[in-house]
């Protein structure tokens, strides 16, 4: 039995090394102005490596439907690419999926597919990267997000309720009419689009002063059993972000509406190493990439009894739900040094927020009078360091398998 969980270890770390990447490079191009989906320069020159984004199953949604839908959730391989023209950058990524669901009406059960694009404020301490779920503490992210919206008319959008009626309530005919429907198509959102700072998923905050230059486009085609495309440009510098030494931690996620996912229901890639032309590109690629050498069947067993009586992950499901984080898809959205930070030293980074349906008693820490967090979780900075390698190694097997 131990040497058939081994092999099987063996060869999804295998197939994962294979099959994803975590390092894109930007290809430089004269100028990227305008540029939009499907655009010839895109098509010509893009160097697409292939990421995989693993379900995001930290909490859990209070949506019974959402949630049996996802429960088995596979990952997905979404191809990244990054261009520059040495005031611009812009992230391309292009995913597969089935069905487009577009948000036409306001209709309390549908969900539109959508994208985001995560840049890390700071990547010049790969060691120290902020927390992948829309960062943390001190380690603030900058995120663009854009969702498939079709015309519809947002009530009280602009205060003008005059073309918010039904136009068969209008008396408007002929010329009339067509303007008035004119009218209502061109106040209608077609696009949803929003930049973020983040140091949490409770601290999330529109940039709205129109202080963050971006823009994003997405567009759908049926080939290859249909596929999303979608694009964000922003400068290579800004006050929400900036390169280290040539290279961005960047994260993508797409959400699906057929699988009903919005908000942190999705799938989300780990950080990827995004690299401009002539940067200095050892650190953060090193860290991206790291693949820890242990003895995986050791960390199993150290994992089952040490953690799994607060965690939960497929195969350890004795912890009552909402204690902690679950551990599902952990190796595909951490870096190794994130997960040795996190068993050494839990307070480093502390997962803002936890799930608004857990049991009151279960909070994943403690604040005191100044408003500072401690981890409910203790340190296990006595474990010896080949236990650490070993499960951190353990760790970074947990994901969820590829669709092929
Ligand atoms: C007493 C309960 C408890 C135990 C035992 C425990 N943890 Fe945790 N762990 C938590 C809580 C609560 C959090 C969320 C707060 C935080 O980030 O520190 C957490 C966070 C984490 C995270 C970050 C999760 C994320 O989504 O980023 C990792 C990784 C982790 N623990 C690994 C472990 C490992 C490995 C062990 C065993 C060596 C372990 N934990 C033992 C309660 C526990």
């Amino acid at each position: 039995m131990r040497g058939v969980v081994q092999v099987a270890a063996a060869l999804s770390l295998a197939a994962s090394v294979m099959l994803a990447g975590t390092v894109v490079e930007a290809v430089k191009v004269k100028s990227l102005d305008g540029i939009k989906c499907g655009a010839d320069l895109i098509r010509k020159n893009a160097k697409f490596t292939k990421v995989a984004v693993y379900p995001q199953t930290t909490v859990q949604m209070n949506d019974k439907k959402a949630n049996e839908l996802n429960k088995d959730a596979k990952a997905k391989l979404v191809d990244v690419a990054a261009f520059t023209d040495g005031k611009s950058v812009a992230l391309i990524v292009r995913w597969p999926d089935k069905t487009k669901d577009v948000f036409d009406c306001y209709c309390s059960d549908k969900y539109p597919d959508g994208f985001a694009v995560q840049f890390a404020s700071d990547a010049s301490n790969p060691e120290k990267l902020p927390y992948i779920g829309m960062g943390s503490d001190g380690r603030p992210v900058a995120i663009y997000i854009r969702k498939a919206y079709g015309t519809i008319y947002e009530p009280n959008g602009d205060g003008n309720v005059e073309f918010q009626v039904n136009p068969h309530n209008v008396n408007a005919f002929g010329e009339d009419l067509k303007k008035f429907e004119k009218e209502v198509e061109k106040r209608g959102l077609k696009t949803y689009q929003r930049a973020f700072v983040s140091e949490g998923f409770r601290s999330m905050t529109e940039i709205k002063d129109d202080s963050a230059k971006f823009r994003t486009d997405m567009h759908y085609v049926e080939k290859n059993g249909g596929m999303w495309g979608g694009l964000v440009v922003r400068p290579i510098e800004d006050e929400y972000a900036k390169p280290a030494k040539g290279e961005y931690a960047v994260a993508v996620a797409v959400w699906d509406g057929k699988e009903l996912q919005r908000d942190g229901l999705k799938r989300l890639s780990g950080w990827i190493a995004v690299k401009l032309p002539g940067g200095d590109h050892a650190q953060l690629e090193k860290v991206v990439t790291e693949q820890v050498q242990g003895d995986v069947n050791k960390g199993q067993e150290l994992a089952m009894t040490n953690c799994a009586s607060c965690h939960r992950w497929k195969g350890a499901e004795m912890a009552p739900k909402y204690m902690a984080p679950d551990l599902s898809n952990i190796g595909g959205q951490a870096t190794a040094a994130y997960i040795k930070e996190s068993i050494v030293d839990p307070n480093a980074v502390i997962v803002p927020g936890y799930n608004r349906n857990a049991h009151p008693n279960f909070s994943w820490y403690m604040v005191d009078e100044n408003g500072n967090r401690t981890s409910a979780m203790p340190p296990f900075n006595y474990l010896k360091p080949e236990e650490i390698n070993d499960l951190t190694a353990y760790m970074q097997t947990l994901k969820a398998e590829v669709e092929k």
